[in-house]
C-alpha cells in the first residue's frame, strides 16, 4: 500500500497521493465582505486550478475534503448552497471530466444525501470509471471515524458470515475495507486556512502521511502554493519507523 519512493538525499520523491483540506472559504469571503457561500464559489475555482496542476507533479490520486460528517452542523443555508453546488457542479463538469480522462469517485456515507445528489454522484462515478488519468477522491459527508465504523462492521459481518476467519485478521485485511483500499496511502497531506489539525479526515490513512499546514486560505491556493508544498515534501525524509541510516542505505524493510 507505500507509494513510490526512492532513498537518500538524492532521491527523487514524487507525490503520488495527495488529499488536501480545503479550509479558509469563509474567512476568504469575509475579508471581501462577501457571504461565506462566495466563499465555496470561489473555493471551487481552486479545486479546478489545482486538478489542472497535477499532471506536472505527476500526482496520480488527489482526495479532496470537501463536506465532513460534521458539516451538517452549519447554518441550513450554507448546507444547502454546499448541495446545490455538488449537484450543479457535477452536472456541468461530467462532460468535461469524462474528456480529460479524470476518475472520479466519491467516499463518504453517501446516502444521508438527497436522491438527486446521490443520482449525479453515482451517475459521475459510472461514466468516468474506466478513466485512467487523474483518479479524484471527493469526500463527503465523510469522517475518519466513520469509516473505520463502517470497515469494523461489513468486516464482522464477513466473520459472522463465516467469510473471514477472526485469526486472519490484521491491519492488512482492515485496510481492505475502509475507503480508499484499492490506492497508496496519501504521500502528502496538505491543510490550508491556518490550522493545523486533521479534523477527522483519513485519520486510519493519514498515519505515516506528511503533513504540510499553510496559512493560505483555500479559494487562493493556486499552482505555485501546490509546487510550494511539494516542494516541501521533497524536502521530506520519510522514514516509516526506521531509522534515518536505514532510510538513507535502503536497508531497512520498507525498501524490501
Ligand atoms: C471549509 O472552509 C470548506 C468547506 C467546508 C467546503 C469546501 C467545498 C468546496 C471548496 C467546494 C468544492 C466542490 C466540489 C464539487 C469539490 P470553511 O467554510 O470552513 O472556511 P472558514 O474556516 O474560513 O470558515
Amino acid at each position: 500500500m507505500r507509494s513510490e519512493f526512492q532513498l537518500g538525499i538524492t532521491m527523487k520523491v514524487s507525490v503520488g497521493h495527495l488529499a488536501i483540506i480545503m479550509d479558509g472559504n469563509g474567512r476568504w469571503a469575509r475579508l471581501r465582505g462577501l457571504p461565506r457561500t462566495a466563499g465555496h464559489k470561489a473555493g471551487l475555482n481552486a479545486v479546478q486550478g489545482v486538478m489542472r496542476a497535477c499532471e506536472p507533479h505527476q500526482i496520480r490520486h488527489l482526495t479532496l475534503f470537501a463536506f465532513s460528517s460534521e458539516n451538517w452542523r452549519r447554518p441550513r443555508k450554507e448546507v444547502n448552497l454546499l448541495m446545490d453546488l455538488f449537484v450543479t457542479t457535477i452536472k456541468k463538469e461530467l462532460a468535461e471530466l469524462v474528456k480529460k480522462n479524470i476518475c472520479l469517485k466519491f467516499i463518504g456515507d453517501i446516502d444521508a444525501f438527497e436522491l438527486r445528489l446521490k443520482q449525479r454522484i453515482r451517475q459521475a462515478e459510472y461514466e468516468t470509471a474506466n478513466n485512467d488519468g487523474l483518479h479524484l477522491n471527493i469526500a463527503v459527508n465523510y469522517g475518519g471515524r466513520w469509516d473505520i465504523t463502517q470497515a469494523a462492521k461489513k468486516m464482522a459481518q464477513r466473520v459472522q458470515d463465516g467469510e473471514l476467519q477472526v485469526d486472519d485478521i490484521n491491519t492488512d485485511t482492515f485496510a481492505g475495507f475502509l475507503c480508499l483500499n484499492e490506492i497508496p496511502y496519501p504521500d502528502l497531506l496538505i491543510r490550508t486556512g491556518g490550522e493545523s489539525r486533521i479534523s477527522n479526515f483519513l485519520i486510519w490513512q493519514l498515519a505515516y502521511s506528511e503533513l504540510y499546514f499553510t496559512d493560505c486560505l483555500w479559494p487562493d491556493f493556486n499552482a505555485d502554493e501546490l509546487a510550494k508544498a511539494v516542494d516541501w515534501y521533497a524536502g521530506r525524509q520519510r522514514r516509516f519507523g526506521e531509522t534515518p541510516e536505514q532510510v538513507s542505505l535502503g536497508t531497512g524493510k520498507s525498501h524490501a
